[in-house]
């Protein structure tokens, strides 16, 4: 049977379109930890969709609540009415959450719930009479999504390229990232946190706090190539912030729900936020949905004004939709009844061990990881860099892996239920994608 459709109307997202349509690569089903391509073969998840599925392709609880859901109420806004399903998520939420942060606004994208907490910040300091702080913060090789609001605290040059000149105020630190101490590190770098100094030492006394809405960071950074934060430096930032009265938002969108073997960064790290975001993993990637946990304090701040009017002039058509909010219910389920933090706690040392055996492939110059998450960065070909990552990464597909190439680092970031031979698969996999592209070094630019 030919699953191969017609290609070109299909603008798809972040890919070289032109590439991906001379040599597509399809699948066409997917269970547990593998995907079957349009050619028939299997390929090991290695990113888990697109950090999403923990709990393994088809999960078959998220499926049947999922089946369920569409029987019942297959939509229902929640503009001024609502249905049980999204306040039911919300109510589980707030109690996996870490303490303070009970208060949840639903969105259908990581993207989208960047902008939100943003927007979030900004009402919450105009309520409070302080309309004058429309600064925020962000860091270099952060990634936020794609709304304006993310991309203006965002750190890929690439993404901000096109787009700078229509860009919310902001400031950046500097990226936690420091190859000359931290190339082969395993797990948190053990020196680095002054780095959040910096905003102390610089960001505010250039700016003054008092312009600043929020910083916002992600605890890991995940698209730059699994960037690590090194010890006490998450804390560092909550003090900073904490002695200058500064909103503080993690962006846990590929942190969140297990990663890093506990539910949110913001407990794996013990460091609390004022806000978090998450996305993704929420619905193990069965339908699309984000959001923000807000403090309570920040809520209640926004609880004011005309008993008529929305307090918050923010909400997408499908935030909290019944199928998504059925998803991350079943999801939630799943992560307790099946100990998934505890299973990718429990995996990530024969992880860490596997993907820093691959210290001795050809033209490997760093490896990052933490929890269920790591990087493996390459010696670029010269005078063209990311092209031997992306090379690596169409090849690691041919050997039976999916991964992804930020630059020129594979990035691995397997499902929690993954054993510990398809992990030592996906190495394998990678390290013969390494040496099949090491050619591309001794070419001259
Ligand atoms: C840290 C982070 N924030 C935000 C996003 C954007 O999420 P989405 O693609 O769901 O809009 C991503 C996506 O990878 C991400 O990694």
């Amino acid at each position: 049977m030919n699953t191969m459709p017609e290609l070109d109307a299909f603008w798809m997202p972040f890919t070289p379109n032109r590439q991906f349509k001379a040599a597509p690569k399809l699948v066409v089903a997917a269970e547990g930890v593998v995907y079957r391509t349009a050619d028939g073969r299997e390929v090991l998840d290695g990113t888990s969709g697109l950090w999403c599925v923990g709990a393994g392709h088809r999960h078959p609880r998220i499926v049947e609540a999922m089946k369920r859901q569409i029987d019942t109420l297959d939509f229902a806004s929640n503009f001024q009415v609502g249905h049980p399903g999204a306040f039911a998520l919300a109510e589980r939420l707030s109690i996996v959450a870490p303490p303070g942060l009970d208060r949840v606004f639903l969105t259908n994208s990581g993207s989208e719930a960047c902008d939100t907490a943003l927007k979030i910040a900004l009402a919450y300091w105009r309520a409070r009479g302080e309309g004058h702080r429309n600064l925020f913060v962000g860091r270099e090789r952060a990634f936020h999504g794609v709304g304006f609001g993310g991309i203006s605290v965002g750190g890929m040059t690439n993404n901000r390229r096109a787009f700078g000149t229509a860009l919310l105020r902001s400031d950046h630190l500097r990226s936690t990232w420091d190859a000359t101490t931290q190339a082969f590190v395993r797990g948190q770098p053990p020196s680095g946190a002054e780095m959040a100094d910096e905003l102390e030492t610089r960001i505010i006394p250039l700016h003054d706090a008092s312009a600043i809405a929020a910083v916002i960071v992600e605890p890991v950074a995940g698209s730059t190539g699994v960037l690590v934060p090194p010890r006490g430096y998450l804390r560092r930032l909550r003090e900073i912030c904490d002695r200058h009265g500064l909103l503080l938002v993690f962006d846990e969108v590929i942190t969140g729900f297990g990663r890093l073997g506990a539910m949110f960064a913001a407990q794996a790290f013990d460091v609390v936020p004022d806000m978090i975001v998450f996305a993704k993993t929420v619905t193990n990637g069965a339908a699309p949905l984000g959001g923000v946990l807000v403090r309570r304090e920040i809520h209640d701040t926004l609880m004011q004004g005309p008993a008529h009017l929305s307090e918050l002039m923010h909400g997408y058509t499908c935030s909290g939709h019944p199928l998504a909010s059925a998803a991350a219910l079943a999801m939630l389920d799943v992560i307790e009844a099946e100990s998934l933090c505890e299973r990718a706690a429990a995996l990530a040392p024969h992880f860490e061990n596997a993907v820093h055996a691959l210290a001795d492939a050809p033209g490997v110059v760093s490896i990052r990881n933490i929890g269920l998450a790591a990087g493996v960065e390459l010696a670029p070909m010269p005078g063209r860099p990311g092209a031997r990552g992306a090379a690596a990464q169409a090849t690691a597909f041919d050997h039976g892996v999916l991964t992804r190439a930020p630059g020129d680092t594979l990035v691995l970031a397997p499902p929690f239920v993954s054993t510990p031979q398809q992990v030592d698969c996906m190495v394998e996999a990678l390290r013969a994608a390494i040496s099949d592209t090491a050619h591309l070094l001794e070419t001259t630019p």
